[in-house]
């Protein structure tokens, strides 16, 4: 399977899924990364592995509209069977979306469906939640909302700040990213009627 990498920053999802691949734990090729910012270090790491790299800076765009067609033209390029996003800090329009549907994960730093959007670390703490984690969906056109296909979860100690929170979940988020990846590409994982299914049964 063909698969394309979006990033905008450090790209250590990134870096657990290029291990993996080189691993042949993968169960598919990371044909390209495309970054929206010239200097995330995600695309150092990709160049490291000897990957195609990419780089769409969205402020060159009028609008969402334009740069979402030029990204969907330039993802496409890489005849992608998956598009992973990998701390992609973009909101994508519907149609691109659309366009990827029941082919594009993420990954979000929360127990979805709880804290969708920014800063999830942060307001875990300030909820006083005692579990946190993270979360895999398929993307779907309502942001960090679309059906789950595997979380972890961590607990929240006492004395923890948002920068301790947030390293216990990225070790959790390294493991099952790249474990979801290889289901998709093993053919065992889709997404239907806008529920994920792995293996034949609803999750
Ligand atoms: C991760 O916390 C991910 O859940 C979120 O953005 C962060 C990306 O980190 N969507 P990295 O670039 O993979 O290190």
């Amino acid at each position: 399977k063909r698969i394309v990498v979006l990033i905008s920053g450090s790209g250590s999802n990134l870096q657990a899924l290029l291990d993996q691949a080189a691993a042949a734990q993968l169960g598919g090729e990371i044909v390209a990364v495309v970054s929206n910012k010239a200097e995330a270090y995600g695309l150092e790491r990709a160049r490291e592995a000897g990957t195609a790299t990419a780089v769409l800076p969205n402020r060159d765009y009028a609008d969402r509209d334009s740069f979402d067609a030029a990204l969907m033209a330039l993802i496409d390029d890489y005849r992608p069977d998956l598009v992973v996003l990998a701390g992609f800090m973009r909101i994508l329009t519907p149609g691109f979306v659309r366009h990827y549907q029941g082919r594009m994960l993420n990954i979000h730093p929360s127990l979805l469906p709880k804290y969708q959007g920014l800063h999830t670390h942060r307001r875990a703490i300030e909820a006083g939640d005692e579990e946190h984690g993270c979360s895999v969906h398929f993307v779907t056109e309502e942001l960090d909302g679309g059906p789950v296909v595997l979380q972890a979860r961590v607990p929240i100690f006492e004395g923890d700040d948002e920068a301790t929170v947030a390293a216990r979940v990225l070790v959790q988020e390294h493991a099952i990213y790249p474990l979801v990846v290889r289901w998709f590409c093993d053919g065992r994982l889709a997404m239907r009627d806008g529920s994920a299914w792995l293996d034949g049964a609803e999750l």
